[in-house]
């Protein structure tokens, strides 16, 4: 027996099993066990010696009984798990020689044994007295990992690794195994793996604290995640120095399409020569990157989220490295952890010192005993000068910390159990099984509040409405053609034709006819909800006509909405609807036609002439007083929602007009019930704060109002994928520019010299201030109203003074010749931009984050 234990030791020593470190004394390197067995196996070039392979440097208290055929397993998955250890008593393993931090790895796979049926196995498991398991039931642990991967639409596993990461101090790791009474334990494999005491070293910002060293490897630490983000699986053979496993982080995104993978495995170094194990090149040569940073609202995140056991401490390490930028502030960016801000400014290529050099931060958050979920959000910093507002993530690893010498939690274990530590775990389970139930019968008042207020609002709205979703039935149900006729020649004070006349009822036929059978070259614009088309209908006024697919669940609601809204509503500067159809499943409406299409095309992108900067001053106005009408005129104040320049139509003496009021709602009352509605409008005009709280008010519509300001002076998209990044979006562009007092720089250069200065600046000072971050710092719309007045009362006085001195400056002429009806369209969208429709949401943004 010891002398077989002897020439064991020697064959080891030959095949290198004991890695030898220092000079002094030896210390063990790297151990694979495979337990019961004393067969050792290759895997993947690393040998795992069985535990009943004599040596010296592992003890296992009891002995056990030689009996490896009666333990046998299930070797498909791997070789390690063709055997367990199974206990029905405290096990120890002892290893000795052992000092400084070790990575410790636990293998279990179920198996099937005839006396023994793993579903009734709990143990519990510790490491020189530090808790890493308790009451702990591998098929559960399995069940719940397994559903996490489905979730994620990874393969599940059949196996499970749980690692810790160990500070010895006492030269010997004594790794306990307790099963539960009447119950049993078992273990496929052992790894203990050395690491550079170095590896959780440096400095830790707290999150919402200071750096600190908090010498957190002293503490002991369970190993929850450690992701490659943007690149491929990372198995151990491929990580030498501590053979650890990097899975894939597209299963933790929320959104995996907010993040774009990229890669660049060129001379890739690390940016402190310390950092050699802190984690393979290979994770710093892929990363993710914000895809939707080129097209959409920047204020989107790249968001991972794990699940985590409630109470603990976590560290939070990201790993970094620049692979685009050869130069620093291209890429500043804000790290959330759990929706708080760990880091803000954060410049990848100024931290490491460089491109290509692998840099990592770790930050410190306790997360509550209610909450079992982790959220790491990077974003852009718009706060801050940069021109980058990209970010990137090349690596993530969670670690969880002990807590009062313990890393086990007890979630869902053997009811059967009457410990201190599991009635603890029911109550918590009780708390929020109740937490999650209050909230869904919140929710559920919360919907049949929204639903009773919904009908109530119908009703009322038509004081004599019969119920269902179509209001204007009875608004229009009681006129026929020859009042409509009359009325269309009717023009009242504010000369628009439709503006006093109530809604008329066609049928099908007059609509086809009036389109000439939906003749696709009638088509004047597409939509999420269908087609526009131009129609003359019978008495040979011209109008637009809004036909909604039959599919379309969401063109439906807002089809709905719109009506709604039109038929409470009469005003110059919103378009009006001169009817509607409803009949063989078809919903229409007709629009008074704009003969002068949308502002948009005449601002660019078309063959239109240029609008004078007087023009643009007074379709501004004649918006903001549509706009002005929505929010305070009616009763409850509407908020219009999508605010943008291709939903401003111009009649054919450039009178402007509010459109498409399909995703319009009614202020106060709605948010009142708290309903939370996805997130809507178009990129590019999205208010950010309405965006980040979800909350709608009538100053979303100011935010998206200074936008179209600003699109309206520089005459240029409000998103740009192909102008260079720091100008894509033109908020972000013109906003900068406008803060340094020279909006001149950048606005239409057809304007030239054709403008008030004095009336430019005051403009560029309201856009400004309508794009504030926060709503209650942006002024009213009708505070928007009275200033654009002022603007164009300084711009008339200076034409007054320039005609007196030159007539060549005269610059209403090119609109007197312009001929009307070209371009767009009444009632219309644009075409969308391919770009846009890419999204499934055409130009609109929805989300529900
Ligand atoms: C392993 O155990 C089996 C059965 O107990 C025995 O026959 C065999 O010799 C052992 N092998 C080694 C290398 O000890
Ligand atoms: C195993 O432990 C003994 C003393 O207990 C020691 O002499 C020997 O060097 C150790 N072997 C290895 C490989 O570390
Ligand atoms: C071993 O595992 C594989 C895959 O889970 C399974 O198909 C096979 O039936 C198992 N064999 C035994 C003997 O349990
Ligand atoms: C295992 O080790 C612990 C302390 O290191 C000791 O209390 C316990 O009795 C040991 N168990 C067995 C079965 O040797
Ligand atoms: C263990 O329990 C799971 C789920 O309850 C079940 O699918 C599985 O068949 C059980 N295994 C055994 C060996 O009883
Ligand atoms: C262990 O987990 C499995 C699967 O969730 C379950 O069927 C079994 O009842 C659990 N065993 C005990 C003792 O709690
Ligand atoms: C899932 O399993 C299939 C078949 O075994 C394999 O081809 C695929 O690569 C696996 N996917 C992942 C993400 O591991
Ligand atoms: C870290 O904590 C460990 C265990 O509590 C302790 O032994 C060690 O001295 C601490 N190190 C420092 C630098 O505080
Ligand atoms: C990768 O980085 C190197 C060095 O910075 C650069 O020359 C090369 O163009 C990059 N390759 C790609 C595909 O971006
Ligand atoms: C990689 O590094 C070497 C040595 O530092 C240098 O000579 C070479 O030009 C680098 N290659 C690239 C693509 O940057
Ligand atoms: C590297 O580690 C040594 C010793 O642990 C330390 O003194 C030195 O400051 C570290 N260097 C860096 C750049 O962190
Ligand atoms: C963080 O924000 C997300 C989405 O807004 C929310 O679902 C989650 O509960 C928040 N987490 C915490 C810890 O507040």
């Amino acid at each position: 027996m010891q002398m077989g234990k002897l020439a064991t030791l020697v064959l080891l020593y030959a095949v290198s099993f004991w890695s030898m470190v220092g000079t002094g004394e030896a210390q063990l390197k790297t151990v694979l066990i495979n337990c019961g067995t004393n067969s050792s196996v290759d895997v993947d070039g690393r040998r795992w010696v069985g535990d009943l392979a004599a040596n010296n440097n592992l003890t296992i208290s009891p002995a056990p009984v030689a009996d490896p055929a009666a333990m046998s397993g299930n070797t498909s998955l791997g070789p390690i798990y063709g055997s367990a250890r199974v206990f029905s008593g405290g096990l120890n393993y002892t290893f000795q020689q052992v000092q400084g931090d070790y990575f410790l790895r636990l293998h279990f796979c179920p198996f099937a044994l005839d006396n023994h049926n793993v579903n009734e196995s709990v143990f519990g498991v510790a490491a020189n007295g530090l808790g890493l398991l308790s009451q702990y039931n591998v098929s559960t642990d399995i069940a719940t990992k397994n559903m996490e991967l489905q979730r994620s639409g990874s393969n599940i596993s059949t196996y499970l690794i749980k690692e810790f990461f160990l500070s010895i101090g006492s030269n010997e790791l004594v790794v306990e195994f307790l099963p539960l009474k009447g119950s049993f334990g078992f273990v496929n494999g052992l790894e203990l793996v050395a690491s550079e005491d170095s590896l959780f070293a440096g400095a830790i910002s707290k999150v919402g604290g200071n750096s600190a060293n908090l010498n957190v490897s002293g503490r002991g630490m369970e190993t929850m995640y450690r992701l490659n983000v943007g690149g491929s699986r990372i198995n151990p053979s491929e990580d030498p120095d501590l053979q650890r496993t990097w899975e894939v982080d597209t299963g933790y995104m929320t959104n995996v399409d907010a993040g774009s993978q990229i890669r660049n495995n060129s001379n890739i170094t690390y940016a402190s020569s310390n950092d050699s194990s802190v984690a393979p090149l290979r994770v710093y040569e892929t990363a993710r990157t914000m895809s939707n940073n080129q097209v959409l609202e920047k204020r989107f995140n790249m968001s991972w989220k794990v699940t985590v056991d409630p109470g603990f401490d976590y560290l939070i390490r990201l790993h970094f490295c620049e692979l685009l930028f050869g130069q620093p502030n291209q890429r500043n960016f804000r790290i959330y952890v759990n929706n708080r801000t760990a880091a803000d400014n954060f410049d990848i290529y100024a931290r490491a010192g460089g491109k290509n050099r692998a840099y990592h931060q770790d930050y410190l958050d306790a997360v509550s005993s209610r909450v079992n979920t982790l959220w790491i959000q990077l974003g852009p910093d718009t706060a801050t000068g940069a021109s980058g507002t990209d970010a990137l993530l090349n690596g993530l690893e969670i670690y969880k910390l002990s807590r009062n010498g313990n890393l086990a939690y007890v979630g869902a274990s053997n009811p059967a159990q009457n410990t201190a530590n599991n009635s603890k775990a029911r109550v918590l389970l009780v708390g929020i099984g109740a937490g999650v139930g209050s909230v869904l019968i919140l929710a559920f008042v919360a919907t049949i509040v929204f639903l009773l207020w919904r009908r109530r609002s119908r009703k009322n709205g038509g004081k004599n409405n019969a119920p269902g979703w179509r209001p204007l039935f009875l608004h229009g149900a009681s006129l026929n053609t020859a009042n409509a006729k009359e009325a269309a020649g009717t023009k009242n004070q504010f000369g628009s034709v439709a503006s006093t006349r109530l809604e008329r009822r066609f049928t099908v036929a007059e609509i086809r006819a009036a389109t000439k059978n939906f003749d696709e070259n009638m088509v004047i614009g597409v939509g999420g909800f269908g087609k526009v088309y131009r129609g003359e209908i019978e008495d040979g006024t011209l109008a637009a006509i809004k036909r909604a697919h039959p599919q379309s669940q969401q063109g439906l609601a807002e089809f709905e909405t719109e009506i709604e809204m039109l038929s409470k509503l009469r005003h110059r500067h919103l378009v009006s609807m001169i009817g509607f159809c409803e009949e063989q499943n078809e919903m229409i409406l007709v629009y008074e036609y704009m003969a002068n299409g949308t502002l948009r095309s005449h601002l660019f992108g078309s063959d239109l002439p240029p609008l004078s900067w007087r023009r643009r001053l007074e379709v501004c106005i004649g918006a903001a007083r549509g706009l002005h009408y929505l929010h305070t005129g009616a009763d409850r104040g509407i908020i219009h929602r999508d605010v943008k320049t291709t939903n401003i139509l111009l009649d054919e003496n450039f009178v402007a007009k509010m459109s498409d009021f399909g995703l319009s709602k009614t202020g106060p009352a709605l948010e009142h019930t708290h309903v939370s509605t996805a997130v809507k409008g178009s990129f590019g005009y999205l208010d950010p704060e309405y965006f980040r709280r979800q909350q709608l008010t009538q100053k979303s519509d100011v935010y998206s109002f200074g936008v179209v300001l600003f699109e309206v002076v520089c005459a240029r998209a409000v998103i740009n994928p192909s102008l260079p990044k720091d100008q894509i979006n033109l908020a972000e562009w013109a906003l900068r520019w406008q803060r340094e007092r020279s909006l001149e720089t950048i606005i239409d250069p057809r304007l030239r010299g054709q403008y008030s200065p004095e009336s430019m600046k005051k403009f560029g000072e309201i856009a400004e201030k309508c794009l504030a971050d926060e709503g209650k710092c942006r002024p009213t719309m009708g505070e928007v109203l009275w200033h654009l007045e002022y603007v164009l009362q300084l711009h008339d006085a200076w034409l007054r003074a320039n005609d007196e001195g030159s007539s060549s400056l005269h610059v209403e002429s090119s609109e007197d010749r312009q001929a009307g009806g070209g371009g767009g369209g009444g009632g219309a969208e644009e075409r969308r931009n391919p770009l846009f429709t890419a999204e499934g949401n055409g130009e609109s943004a929805a989300g529900d984050d």
